[in-house]
């Protein structure tokens, strides 16, 4: 089911405020330190009863007073996590529930030693962005054993029966974006005998996301890669020849100038850097800054709004992202969680009860983690240009404009 709700966006950042601000909350709160690896905040205590009212007029009691929620974030050294984290500790905390946040430094071992502490520290729900879907079998079946629920946190988790649910955006329809930006940019559909060159730049083969976006652009863009429209000189157009290790930025650099270097230093033109997200998108940005003889624009596609993106996109280096507002992921979280908790079995209907302003689909059929297929809150991402920075982030509150560029708000 696909929900446009009508209520405003204010209703949703007031439904938040509200959840936290009309219980009286009698704990305390601490924030520990910020390395990785490390608790990040931890809450104790809080006696918060939590109505929210939906555009229906039926009251959400949302009252996590006595419940503790671990938050297992990947990393902090790419920029969405920080975010994604700080909101999802925040609207738990909100509704009155004690938190603990982790960050693992991007390092398998340490998340799942993360893992294994909050279990140990007794949370009643686990949510976890993953950073390798494969290696969390163990400590989840641990969790499943100690009856805590587990939300997989916007990356899929394979191989376990442990995760009750899936949160996340529709990651096909972020690549399908990208690609269907190329065919408009470049008019496709009317190139005639015109040929265009484009690169690929995929993510993170740990990352069952990856090969969404992946996919979602390439199904987009093969037809027109068949039909010789567009042509891949490097002739590296599958999912593992173009994939990035952990997002990195440096490493997606290293191979474009390998690229550049190997197919396009007699001339050739390359007319578009599809890369599957920002922080690669940086990278392959700077490798045409660096190695790139040509003078003409090259098309580079994205994905978050990361700041450093935004930037170059409207410095004119980087032409669209996908932006996802990973607030409205949080919120989604918070009443699957507060539905768990709760005793319920949340289905689609959580959509309708929720109230929010955003569209969420409850997709029962794409998302199998090889155990089972695991039923998903789909969020819908945007595209974002330098023509709609203004409207789609920063009139929505998301970003604010400082010295011309977008800065993330919260
Ligand atoms: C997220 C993307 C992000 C990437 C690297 C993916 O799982 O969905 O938004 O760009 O990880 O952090």
């Amino acid at each position: 089911m696909k929900a446009k709700k009508l209520v405003s966006l204010a209703l949703a950042g007031a439904m938040a405020f509200s959840l936290g601000a009309c219980g009286s909350s009698s704990g305390s709160s601490s924030t520990a330190s910020s390395a990785e690896g490390e608790v990040v905040s931890k809450s104790d205590t809080a006696s918060t009863t939590a109505a929210a009212s939906t555009d229906s007029g039926k009251a959400i009691q949302a009252d996590l007073s006595g419940k503790k929620v671990g938050i297992s974030m990947p990393t902090k050294s790419l920029e969405r996590w920080n975010r994604d984290g700080s909101f999802l500790d925040q609207q738990f905390k909100n509704a009155g529930a004690d938190t603990e946040l982790t960050f693992s430094d991007n390092k398998i071992d340490q998340q799942v030693k993360d893992i294994e502490n909050l279990i140990a520290d007794n949370v009643d729900l686990l949510v976890v962005a993953a950073i390798d879907g494969e290696s969390l079998s163990n400590v989840l079946a641990d969790a499943k054993d100690m009856n805590i629920p587990v939300i997989a946190y916007d990356r899929l988790i394979m191989n376990t029966d442990a995760i009750s649910y899936y949160v996340s955006f529709d990651n096909y329809k972020v690549g399908e974006l990208q690609g269907q930006f190329v065919i408009d940019q470049l008019d496709l559909d009317n190139a005639g005998d015109k040929t265009y060159n484009i690169e690929f730049t995929a993510g993170d083969p740990a990352d069952n996301n990856a090969t969404f976006f992946f996919n979602g652009a390439m199904d987009t863009l093969k037809p027109y890669i068949d039909k010789g429209t567009l042509k891949v000189p490097s002739g590296q157009t599958s999912f593992s020849e173009c994939g990035t290790a952990a997002w990195d930025t440096t490493k997606a650099m290293n191979r474009m100038q390998n690229i550049l270097g190997s197919y396009y230093s007699d001339g050739t033109q390359l007319d578009v850097a599809l890369c599957s997200n920002d922080s690669t998108a940086l990278g392959v940005t700077q490798a045409i800054e660096s190695d790139y003889a040509g003078d003409n624009k090259v098309i580079i596609t994205g994905q978050d709004g990361d700041e450093a993106n935004l930037a170059n996109i409207i410095d004119g280096k980087q032409t669209m992202t996908v932006y996802k507002a990973v607030k409205n992921e949080t919120y989604v979280t918070l009443a699957l969680g507060a539905a768990i908790l709760n005793g319920e079995k949340p289905d689609e209907s959580l959509i309708a009860s929720s109230g929010w302003d955003f569209d969420c689909t409850y997709d029962t059929s794409s998302y199998n983690n090889g155990t089972a297929v695991i039923p998903s809150y789909l969020l819908t991402p945007t595209v974002v240009t330098k023509d709609n920075i203004q409207k789609e982030l920063v009139d929505t509150g998301y970003y604010k404009m400082e010295n011309g560029y977008p800065k993330a708000v919260g």
